[in-house]
């Protein structure tokens, strides 16, 4: 079991950036990592539908025989990770925004959050803040439409910049010092949000916790890969494989992104 690969999923391409943060952890793990661009965005749908699509994604990765499974989406881990713990024998981890250490960090006590709507409205998200953000005011932002524009490769697109500066500009406002991506997808975008936000304010992603995290359950399971075999690693879309093809080939290690229908 323990040379099974690790399951990776998300709505799309963003869970490349907790993939590129496990992979670099665990350069021995073999891994699947499912990109469901065909149903992307999740963030505006029901917390029926993303537990729905969420179901299908884990079904395929247990099918494919993974050990583990990393839901590298922060919309279907706060809406849908409970539901699979309770349905599933095979640990999940979760990815969850960085407002702890945000608020940890933060100086002038203000903390920014972009997100999907999914995510801000969860009740994890809420219980997260109430915890570690006492005595912190945190700014939410959906990020209405920027996961759409990353499906699509426009990272760098005039609509692109036109988005975030109406986003980030009111928080900068706000006096914050730590802005909290709060999607997986947000970390491609971390160039054009440092033009932004400049030197001053902090930006957060999960993914390095993300990997630990990973770690540490695989180490507690006795899941570790300890065979010497060749590493497989797998990419399939069952969207626009271009754009998860673009995305790879910045890691320069000749990743193919495969098409399935599904
Ligand atoms: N990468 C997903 C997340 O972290 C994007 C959500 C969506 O599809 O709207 O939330």
């Amino acid at each position: 079991m323990s040379n099974a690969p690790i399951g990776i999923f998300d709505s799309g391409i963003g869970g490349i950036t907790i993939y590129k943060e496990i992979h670099s952890l665990l350069p021995m793990e073999n891994i699947i990592y499912l990109a469901d661009s065909k149903n992307a965005p999740y963030g505006g749908k029901s917390q029926e539908k993303i537990i729905e699509y969420s179901v299908k994604n884990t079904e395929f990765l247990i099918k494919n025989g993974c050990k583990l499974i990393v839901v590298a989406c922060n919309t279907a881990s706060t809406n849908a990770v409970k539901y699979l713990r309770e349905h599933y024998k095979i640990p999940f981890i979760r990815v969850q925004p960085a407002i702890k250490p945000a608020a940890l960090n933060s100086t002038t006590k203000n903390v920014g959050i972009l997100a999907t709507n999914g995510t801000l409205k969860s009740e994890l998200l809420y219980e997260t803040s109430q915890k570690f953000a006492q005595g912190v005011h945190v700014t939410e932002q959906v990020g209405e439409g920027l996961v759409s524009l990353i499906e699509l490769g426009k990272t760098n697109s005039s609509e692109m910049i036109k988005l975030l500066n109406k986003y980030l500009q009111p928080m900068l406002l706000k006096n914050i010092d730590q802005l909290v991506l709060g999607c997986t997808h947000y970390p491609f975008l971390i160039p054009q949000i440092k033009k932004i936000v400049g030197k001053k304010v902090n930006i957060l992603d999960s993914g390095e916790a993300i990997a630990r995290q990973t770690k540490v359950i695989l180490e507690q399971e006795h899941l570790i890969n300890n065979s010497y075999t060749k590493v497989s690693r797998k990419f399939y879309s069952n969207g626009n494989t271009a754009v998860l093809q673009y995305f790879l080939d910045t890691f320069k290690e000749n990743l193919k992104a495969e098409k399935i229908n599904f």
